[in-house]
Formats: structure tokens, sequence, C-alpha cells
């Protein structure tokens, strides 16, 4: 534990990293402790983010350290010797926050295939869907005919069977056509938002409303992220919220899109669920992700009772 009641870095914890305790564990390796030091300053690195404190609050204590140092060598050679000394004492403090920094940019990476991985996914299902549960229906549909023509009293039965496997086809074509979107590339954004709305608004009763439209059709990546976006925003509402409206609006302006999602559900506290260890899904993990890999953000404003609000924003090149 790093703890002292001199000029500590104000953190979230009520220990805090000292400049006392880091002062004696640089001026021991520079006496020649060696790795006994080292591994004092690593406790220090690892001891200071478990409790929060960022890079440049370490940075500011190895500062104020470094100017007692320096204050006390008489000679340039002293100077340098103690500088260079603290630099690797540094070094080894911050190593676990280039340990955590990788971490985070090796799970990011892992976040970006998995929303590839979840793309292509999409499409193989949209195209079973189209094309072999298509094939299936036409052989029920040809078995249905030849039981009419066998037996020509149960053709009134048989029309009803007919006409609930129109009902499942045209049902199968819909959801393969909002799983992998060709009206996306074809006509846009707020037609395939329409189409995705309509869909989820006649299978569960969600009064969705779009609003605003892009100046102009806007670069591919970002389109199918949005989309994205307002797909799993909707199955959020649908399957959390117990919402009765939703609004999408898009908001195109010189330097970005936003694309705003609210609902008017029971809302839920964004903390825990963000940091919550409980089985929970990657939807609004992969919309941050999808956001983020094109240099925009996700914010969730929600609260319980009050519904939930997604502004989703993307920069756009001018
Ligand atoms: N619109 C919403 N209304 C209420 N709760 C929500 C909403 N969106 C998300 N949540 C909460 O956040 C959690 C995480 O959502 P998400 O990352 O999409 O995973 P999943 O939907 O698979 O659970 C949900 O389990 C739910 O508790
Ligand atoms: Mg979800």
């Amino acid at each position: 534990m790093i703890d002292g009641s001199d000029s500590a870095v104000a953190v979230p914890s009520e220990r805090a990293v000292s400049v006392t305790a880091y002062l004696s564990a640089v001026e021991s390796y520079l006496k020649g402790d060696g790795e006994p030091a080292l591994e004092r300053a690593y406790e220090i690195g690892r001891t200071a983010l478990a409790q929060g404190v960022g890079l440049l609050g370490l940075a500011r204590i190895h500062h104020t350290c470094l100017e007692t140092l320096l204050s006390r060598a008489n000679s340039t050679q002293g100077c340098a010797t103690t500088l260079a000394g603290a630099a690797d004492f540094f070094a080894e403090c911050i190593s676990p926050y280039e340990m955590t920094y990788r971490g985070f940019r090796d799970a990011n990476i892992a976040l970006r295939r998995f929303n590839s991985v979840l793309e292509r996914e999409a499409k193989r299902i949209a195209h079973s869907l189209h094309d072999e549960a298509g094939q299936l229906l036409v052989a029920v549909y040809i078995a249905t005919a030849n039981l009419a023509q066998d037996l020509p009293q149960a053709a009134g039965h048989v029309a009803n069977i007919t006409e609930l496997l129109d009902r499942i086809e045209a049902e199968l074509r819909r959801l393969s056509h909002e799983l992998s979107p060709a009206m996306l590339k074809d006509f846009g954004l707020v037609p395939a938002l329409t189409y995705l709305a309509e869909g989820v608004s006649r299978r569960s009763g969600l009064r969705i409303t779009i609003e605003g439209t892009p100046e102009r059709r806007l670069p591919e990546p970002i389109e199918a992220a949005l989309y994205r976006v307002a797909q799993e925003s909707l199955t959020n509402a649908v399957r959390h919220a117990r919402a009765t409206k939703v609004t999408i609006r898009l908001r195109h302006e010189a330097a970005a899109i936003s694309c705003h999602i609210r609902d008017d559900g029971v809302g839920f506290d964004v903390n825990l669920a963000e940091t919550s260890t409980d089985e929970r899904g990657f939807g609004l993990i992969g919309i941050r992700e999808r956001a983020g890999s094109l240099g925009g953000s996700l914010e969730i404003k929600s609260a319980a009772g009050a519904g939930t609000e997604l502004v989703v924003s993307i920069p756009l090149e001018t």
C-alpha cells in the first residue's frame, strides 16, 4: 500500500499515491538497490493504477521527486546519473499502465473482429432465410397442392394453409432483408431504416418515428454502422424497455452525423450495466465499438423510469 500525508494525488479511493513513498523508492534505486527497488517501482505503478491515478498524476509525482533529487546533485555528472536512474525507475513504474493499454488495444481489436464476424453471420443467416428456407417452403407448397388434388374435400383447409405459407414466406423475406439490407446500399439510410422500423413496429406494436434526412448519401461504412445501431436499439427497446414509442432522429451537421434514438421505456442504470459482470449482451458494447472504429462516440442517457436515449456521433470528412 502506498500512503502518506504529504502532497498526494487526489484519487477516488481513501488511499493515495504519495510523493514521500515514491521519493524513498527512487532514492533506494539510485543508491543501487537494483531489482528489489524496481519491484517497488512496479508495485507503486500497479497500486496507482488500481487506485485510479492517471498517468499524468504519476508523472506529476515523478516530476516533483525529480526536482528534489536534482536539487541535491552537485555536479553535471551527478545530475545525469540521477536523471538516467530516475528515468529507469519511472519506466518500470508505468509498465502496468503500458500493459493495461495493450490489453485495451487487444480487446478493441477483438471487438472489431467480433463486429465483422457478426456482420458476416447476419449475411449468412439472411441468405439461409431467403434461399434455403424459401426452397423448403416451395416444397411445402407443392406438397399441399398435391394434397388438394388427391383430397378435393380438403381444398378449404389447403387454401388456409397456403395463405399461412404466403405470410410465412413474406415474413421470412422481410426478416432476411432487415438482417442484411440490400436496400441500404441501393436507396440509403432513411429508406432502409423506414423498412426496418415498419417490420419491428408490426411485430412488436412499438410506434417508431424517423426524423431528419441526411443532405446527401453518407459513406457506406457510416450508413451501415448507423443502421446496425438503430437495429440494436430497437431490439433493446422491444426486449428491455417496455417502451411504447421510439424516435430515431438523424442530424446531419457540417462535420458530423449524429443519430439520436430515444424510447419512453423503463430506462436503466447505465453505470451498473456497463460495469456489471453479470451475463450481458454485446449490443451496447458493439455500438460503442462500431462508432469508435469510425472515430465517433456513443453517449447513453438513461435513468430508471425516464426512458433511454442513445446518441451516436460520427465525424464526416469535410
Ligand atoms: N432501451 C433500453 N431500456 C432499458 N434497458 C436497456 C435498454 N438498452 C439496454 N438496456 C439494459 O442494458 C443491458 C445491456 O444491453 P445490451 O448491451 O444491448 O445487451 P443485451 O440486449 O443482449 O442484454 C440490457 O440487458 C438491459 O438491462
Ligand atoms: Mg441488446
